[in-house]
């Protein structure tokens, strides 16, 4: 096989961070360019060409949808563009599981997308964003990377955007994938997957908007009153996700003006605040119109639930019949 040529669309984050000293806590996201990220990817000698485009300079917690549509059309004509095999998007990992979902629904699976950060900065010791970097070169090379929709790669592990979840707020094996675990084990010389691409040749599943309707998150905590819900909801709100005590509950009060909501059409999704468990259907959502998240974070429930009210579905078995098959 020729040598792969990967086009790599930079974002920022921590694998673009610096920091004063090498052994200092605080960093700035963001701070390098995607030349100066090439230049040292180009010191390992792996065997592929990039060709990189700095798509913004951020941490991920500043993504905006704007970053999103810029990101969306690069990545797109990247697929579309002979000239490159595969596309590596470097990326903040705070919330780089949200824009591997968004690019999961939205980007066909004809070329390997591949997400990748780091947890410690370009200027700290033992920094791993080199590491995932060449790691994600692997991935992105590899012609049965497609085919498995936007993938994740962190701390020598492949992972798919609808189960990655950041799960840790430090240390290089911050992540972790539910309901299934990593789809692959990768290291800088050598790529093991743990089954065949399940999404060989498929169309993008939504079409990509950058103006998603509004649809706030609802935290649920001990003593929360329906109040905050009219805080959230204003007129052009489309749904909500409610962010849930276990297996996605909420207090009474709460329920029944979620429900009052929901008989007038906005959409409401029952999510889990907690890092692992499936929100099931119960019989109770039939009556209060509500739709269960499944296997999917409440961030992640959001995205989805916005493609589908932008694309019209509003009908509840539709809405819940797509959060099943994910
Ligand atoms: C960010 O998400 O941009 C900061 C944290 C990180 O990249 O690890």
């Amino acid at each position: 096989m020729s040598t792969p040529h990967i086009l790599v669309l930079a974002t920022g984050g921590t694998i673009a961070g610096a920091a004063d000293s090498a052994t200092r806590h605080d960093y700035r996201p963001g701070q390098i360019g995607i030349e100066e990220l090439l230049a040292q990817v180009r010191t390992l000698g792996l065997d592929a060409k990039f060709t990189g485009k700095q798509i913004a300079n951020i941490g991920s917690e500043d993504i905006t949808p704007a970053i999103w549509r810029d990101l969306h059309s690069a990545a797109d004509d990247g697929i579309a563009d002979s000239a490159f095999d595969g596309i590596i998007i470097t990326h903040g990992t705070d919330t780089v599981e949200e824009t591997a979902f968004l690019l999961d629904l939205t980007l066909p699976t004809t070329k390997p997308v591949v997400l990748v950060g780091a947890m410690r900065p370009a200027t700290a010791v033992g920094y791993d964003g080199l590491r995932n970097f060449a790691n994600a070169v692997q991935v992105a090379a590899d012609r049965e990377a497609a085919g498995r929709g936007a993938l994740v790669v962190m701390g020598d592990r492949v992972f798919a955007a609808r189960d990655i979840r950041k799960n840790r707020t430090r240390g290089t094996d911050a992540f972790a994938g539910f309901p299934r675990d990593a789809v692959g084990l990768v290291t800088p010389s050598a790529l093991d997957w743990f089954g065949a691409p399940w999404r060989m040749g498929e169309d993008a599943r939504f079409a990509f908007r950058a103006d998603l309707p509004d649809v706030p998150v609802l935290f649920i905590h001990a003593g929360i009153t329906p109040d905050y819900v009219e805080r959230l909801v204003t007129n052009d709100t489309r749904g909500i996700v409610v962010c849930g005590v276990g297996e996605g509950n909420m207090p009474e009060p709460v329920r029944a003006r979620l429900a009052e909501l929901a008989s007038t059409g906005l959409r409401v999704v029952r999510a889990s605040r907690l890092a692992e468990g499936l929100v099931d259907r119960e019989p109770e959502d039939d009556t209060n119109g509500f739709i269960a998240a499944r296997a999917l974070s409440p961030a992640k429930a959001r995205i989805l639930l916005q493609l589908l009210v932008a694309a019209g579905v509003t009908d509840l078995a539709a809405i819940q019949s797509e959060f099943d098959r994910r």
